[in-house]
């Protein structure tokens, strides 16, 4: 599925290695295990499949390479995260409730599962010796910012319940890494956050009523209906395929110094608007006359979003691996497929 060959960017490194995938029957979190697999990694994953698929797990469990364990789980229930990380080299915590006018309707669930469960996998990961803790982290941090691109050290505005659970989550990591870790505190546990920008391939749940763009376009496409554009369509986004996080993730991993908690932006580099974005799917999928439809702005939602990738690169060595049309193809093609199986 990826596009690219992991055993020749990351060689034997893994092999071997406990790591666990929080949110690993999900879209991001399944790439990732899938990589971690291949690469001759032992892997449990932790997921409650609340939003996740079955048929992830199924399909890593099928590989046949690696050892693959699933925990059916919550990241809300301590003992399951215990039983989950023990034994651990790595966590690479994906399991969110990840929608952004979700988290406006309801705040509580999101902070009980985004805020109080990522403090439970630290805990777990603090009590098993794990060497280090991966968070995915969101852009929607840098709230509604002019100033662009984005740099991880501009304040952190969160404008939604989401956005403000992901920056309490790169503080936790940050924190615990100075208080239980390599960088000052009384362990050996390293953190580090990486902000992820819009990440977008195959795999992505286009059914939710929330669903990333890319997911909503290519189903409204494909069966013959106009995408719905909220707002006017010249936001734009840091649209990123997304092997380009797994490969984050695996750099993050390796890094020989204590990242600390630091936070790093995870992206293409590359800002393209939402309108861009519709007639580029439009032509792919052979449907130029299916225009835009234009609905009001979502509350929550921020105008314009780019990274930089400055630090990314300074601290794990991290560059885009594969390009916004690339992926684009190779997401569109995967849909299709999806499309023609179901019909
Ligand atoms: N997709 C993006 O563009 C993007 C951008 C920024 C950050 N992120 C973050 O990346 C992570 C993965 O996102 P994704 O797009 O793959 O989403 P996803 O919904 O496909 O995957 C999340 C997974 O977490 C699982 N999960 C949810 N609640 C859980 C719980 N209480 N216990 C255990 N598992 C639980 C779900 O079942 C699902 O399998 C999330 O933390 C999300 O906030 C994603």
């Amino acid at each position: 599925m990826a596009l690219c060959d992991w055993k020749t960017l990351h060689g034997d490194v893994f092999t071997g290695c406990r790591c666990v995938v929080t949110g690993g029957a999900g879209f991001i979190g399944s790439h990732l295990a899938e990589a971690l697999l291949q690469l001759g990694a032992e892997i449990v994953v932790l997921d409650d499949l609340s939003r996740g698929d079955r048929g992830n797990v199924d399909a890593l469990a099928s590989m046949g390479v690696g050892a693959f364990r699933f925990v059916h789980g919550s990241i809300t229930d301590e003992a399951a995260v215990d039983e989950a990380i023990d034994g651990a080299a790595f966590v690479f915590h994906q399991a969110a409730w990840g929608s952004v006018p979700g988290s406006v309707d309801d705040p509580a669930g999101y902070f009980a599962v985004n805020e109080r469960g990522t403090m439970n996998v630290l805990q777990a990961a603090r009590n098993a010796g794990v060497a280090r803790v991966m968070f995915a982290a969101s852009s929607s941090a840098y709230g509604d910012t002019e100033v662009l691109p984005k740099v991880e050290t501009m304040p952190v505005l969160a404008r939604s319940p989401y956005a403000a659970n992901k920056a309490a989550g790169e503080a936790m990591l940050r924190a615990w890494a100075n208080s239980y870790g390599a960088t000052g505190g009384r362990g050996d546990l390293d953190t580090v956050s990486l902000r992820y920008f819009n990440i977008f391939g195959p795999r992505q749940n286009a059914n939710s009523a929330y669903a990333a763009v890319i997911a909503a376009f290519a189903k409204a496409l494909l069966n013959g209906r106009r995408p719905v554009v909220f707002g006017d369509g010249e936001q734009s986004r840091d649209f990123t395929f997304v092997d380009n996080a797994v490969h984050a993730n695996l750099l993050a991993a390796r890094a020989d110094a204590p990242l600390g908690g630091e936070v790093i932006n995870i992206a293409c580099g590359r800002a393209v608007t939402v309108n861009e974005l519709a007639s580029h799917m439009a032509a792919q999928l052979d449907r130029p006359d299916l225009v835009p439809e234009y609905r009001d702005e979502r509350a929550g939602d921020v105008k314009h979003s780019l990274a930089d990738l400055g630090k990314a690169e300074r601290l794990i060595g991290y560059r885009p691996i594969v390009g916004f049309e690339a992926g684009l193809s190779a997401t569109v093609a995967w849909y299709r497929q999806q499309h023609a199986a179901a019909v």
